[in-house]
């Protein structure tokens, strides 16, 4: 295996790429990964070893302390490539201030910038060629910070592992969703980590979500834990409703995670004049503009997701179909500008666009 030692990073190649064996017309989200991972360890408090190497399976101690106790965060970002074949990465500095929130609030250490975005830059100029062109697709960057410590006590880790993997992929949602607002279960409270993109967010939103789609549902749309009437997020995404011309979605706060895509779409919004509020919204209010004709639109937003079109909202044993997504001017709007900047077909006005 030829090893090369580029910066601080070691770079392990792998001898023959699988890249001949993936057909890119047919890309489900998240199942194919690209030849290489990116790895950095935190030992003795500093940062070491960071490393390229071939994609494939890692050795660990059934008592490492992340399969226990859930110190484990990861990120969602994409990349793309335009016109010219360059690889351009979706605000990568966004997730890199987003993971370091998660790491303080999970009690794990920060990453430093350069092993972040050297580990990055170096992985998917490295694998370059599985960044797909096929409309709708794109590589999907997970990057993961986990406690490695070979313990069972509680209590913050001593080591982590900072990993970064990517996959090639196309849509998260391939039809427009339908969602039952769930009045029982709770993904977040005050105090809690539901502002944080950590593992148990996803892990105990996954039974409510198995019974939803068991009644023909595709996700949930959490509620405020008090009293299960203000939306907050919908399974992987932020929410949004035009409602008489005016966007409105969630406030951030200690519930819902501050997604890039919710920022992105606030801000052309916000650049095409548009009226957006960042304010509670209760499942009333959506329901009584739904019955008044003035419910425009319904839509999630994420980096996976990208802009999820809501079909249907379920709701205390009633169904309230939305109207046609073909009629929806705004998230198809916003839909397409973000694919073209993302392509370079569009001005990158606010410089999201970060070329490797
Ligand atoms: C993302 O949109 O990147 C996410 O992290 C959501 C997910 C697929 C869990």
């Amino acid at each position: 295996m030829p090893t090369t030692q580029s910066s601080l990073i070691k770079t392990k190649k792998v001898t023959q790429s699988r890249i001949s064996e993936i057909d890119f017309n047919n890309l489900n989200f998240g199942k194919v990964f690209s030849d290489h991972m990116f790895i950095a360890d935190y030992k003795n408090g500093e940062w070491v070893d960071a490393e390229i190497m071939p994609y494939g399976q890692v050795q660990m101690s059934p008592a490492t302390s992340a399969l226990h106790y859930g110190q484990s965060i990861f990120e969602g970002m994409k990349a793309y490539k335009n016109d010219k074949g360059e690889v351009l990465l979706f605000r990568p500095f966004e997730n890199y201030k987003r993971i370091n929130i998660s790491a303080d609030r999970m009690a794990m250490p920060t990453i430093p910038q350069a092993i972040f975005m050297e580990g990055l830059k170096q992985l998917v100029k490295l694998d370059s060629q599985w960044v797909p062109t096929t409309e709708g697709a794109s590589l999907y960057i997970r990057p993961f910070l986990v406690g490695t410590d070979e313990y069972i006590g509680v209590k913050p880790s001593d080591e982590y592992r900072f990993y970064i993997i990517t996959a090639p992929g196309g849509a998260y949602y391939t039809e427009p969703v339908k969602v039952l607002v769930e009045t029982n279960f709770i993904r977040a409270v005050e105090g809690g980590v539901g502002f944080v993109k950590a593992s148990g967010n996803y892990g105990r939103s996954l039974y409510p979500t198995r019974l939803a789609q068991q009644r023909g549902y595709h996700q949930i749309v959490w509620t405020d834990a008090r009293n299960h009437r203000y939306l907050e997020e919908s399974g992987t995404m932020n929410l949004m409703f035009v409602i008489d011309d005016v966007l409105i979605t969630p406030p951030l706060g200690d519930t819902i995670l501050a997604g890039i895509t919710r920022d992105s779409v606030l801000t052309l919004a916000r650049d095409w004049h548009m009226k957006v509020q960042e304010r509670k919204i209760s499942i009333d209010e959506v329901i009584d503009a739904h019955n008044r004709e003035t419910l425009q639109e319904a839509f999630g937003t994420g980096t996976a997701a990208t802009i999820a079109h809501i079909s249907l909202i379920g709701f205390e044993g009633k169904d309230y179909q939305l109207p046609p997504v073909e009629n929806r001017i705004f998230s198809h709007r916003v839909s397409k500008e973000l694919d073209n900047i993302r392509t370079g077909k569009a001005e990158d006005k606010h410089n999201w666009m970060y070329k490797i």
